[in-house]
């Protein structure tokens, strides 16, 4: 029994898709909104705000008649401008919440969670992070993150760190970044995208069927903290331009733009460059590459 608490969300509907595909488990799913979600018979919905702890009491306690949960928690506050603006409210969330979540719940088999590349800083001369490096987050989202780490990495179960993602919204009311490129370049509008800040990207899909491969062939030799992340060092404008022949439309319309430029467009930091070495993960999976996709 898979249980998946932020399941409506960019990677949640992703992750339940490679759930789906590649097991035969029931999941049950968590969001505070569940009105607008994927339905199908394995999918059992509950509507919960994990930063309530009467409901999250409550919650733990219902799951206690499952065994063997395999368990990835996504629920976070985590647009890097918001919580610059909001650091309270959003460590209720990211660290409080999450530390009372996992102190109650019982019967797991293993728990997954999804971190960032934010919590490494600043990537210099195309420097690829490995898991025992040092943390050095240049805002508050990537500290918060590594104090969630922190509480995971303390529990005993297994952390992630994920590299900016991006593919379709599977959510019927919410769009992702992609879908706003796709929106402007088919409509012959410009987008200016980063031509000197690199991450080593990865499609949604990709990186929500890495974790479902991870989790099904789960033991405790699986490092705690693990990298998933693709080969490459990708700009936004990389993508931009992928994505230009992908719709068939000019690459013109793909307009190169640097961080400098961009002063005022954030109001929080932000790494210039981070990459992430993935030999870990290739290792555990016996993969010889993990390309992007669109
Ligand atoms: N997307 C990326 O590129 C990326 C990269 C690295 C790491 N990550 C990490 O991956 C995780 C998921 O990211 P995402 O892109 O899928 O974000 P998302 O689309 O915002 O999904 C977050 C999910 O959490 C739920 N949620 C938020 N607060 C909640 C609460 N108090 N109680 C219950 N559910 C709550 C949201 O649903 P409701 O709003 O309906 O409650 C939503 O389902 C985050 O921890 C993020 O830091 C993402």
């Amino acid at each position: 029994m898979y249980l998946i608490i932020g399941a409506n969300g960019f990677l949640g509907t992703y992750l339940l898709k490679n759930i789906l595909e590649k097991t035969e488990d029931e999941i049950v799913a968590v969001a505070r909104n569940i009105e607008h979600v994927r339905n199908d018979k394995r999918i059992k919905w509950v509507g919960c705000d994990i930063s309530d702890h009467g409901q999250a009491q409550s919650f733990c306690g219902e799951m206690k008649q499952y065994r063997e949960l395999k368990v990835i928690f996504l629920a976070a506050y985590h647009n890097p401008d918001l919580v610059e603006k909001n650091p309270e409210l959003a460590w209720n969330v990211n660290v409080t919440a999450l530390s009372y979540f996992i102190n109650r719940l019982e019967h797991v088999k293993c728990l997954f969670y999804p971190s960032t590349d934010s919590v490494y800083g600043n990537s210099v001369d195309g420097y690829r992070y490995r898991e025992s490096d040092g943390l050095h987050p240049v805002n508050t989202y990537g500290r918060q993150k590594c104090a969630a780490e922190s509480v995971i990495k303390w529990y005993g179960y297994n952390v992630v760190r994920y590299p900016f993602l991006i593919a379709p919204s599977l959510s019927p009311v919410k769009k992702h970044f992609y879908d706003v490129i796709v929106e402007n370049l088919s409509s012959g509008r410009p987008m200016e995208m980063f031509t000197d800040s690199y991450r080593s990207s990865l499609n949604f899909d990709t990186a929500a069927g890495l974790l479902i491969d991870l989790m099904e062939g789960y033991s405790e030799s699986v490092p705690k903290i693990l990298n998933i992340c693709g080969d490459e060092a990708l700009s936004k404008y990389d993508i931009g331009l992928l994505m230009a022949d992908k719709l068939g439309v000019s690459r013109e319309l793909v307009r190169p733009i640097t961080v400098a430029e961009s002063e005022g467009i954030f109001d929080a930091k932000r790494a210039q460059s981070t990459l992430m070495d993935n030999r870990q993960l290739k290792a555990v999976l016996g993969l010889q590459q993990i390309r992007f996709v669109l």
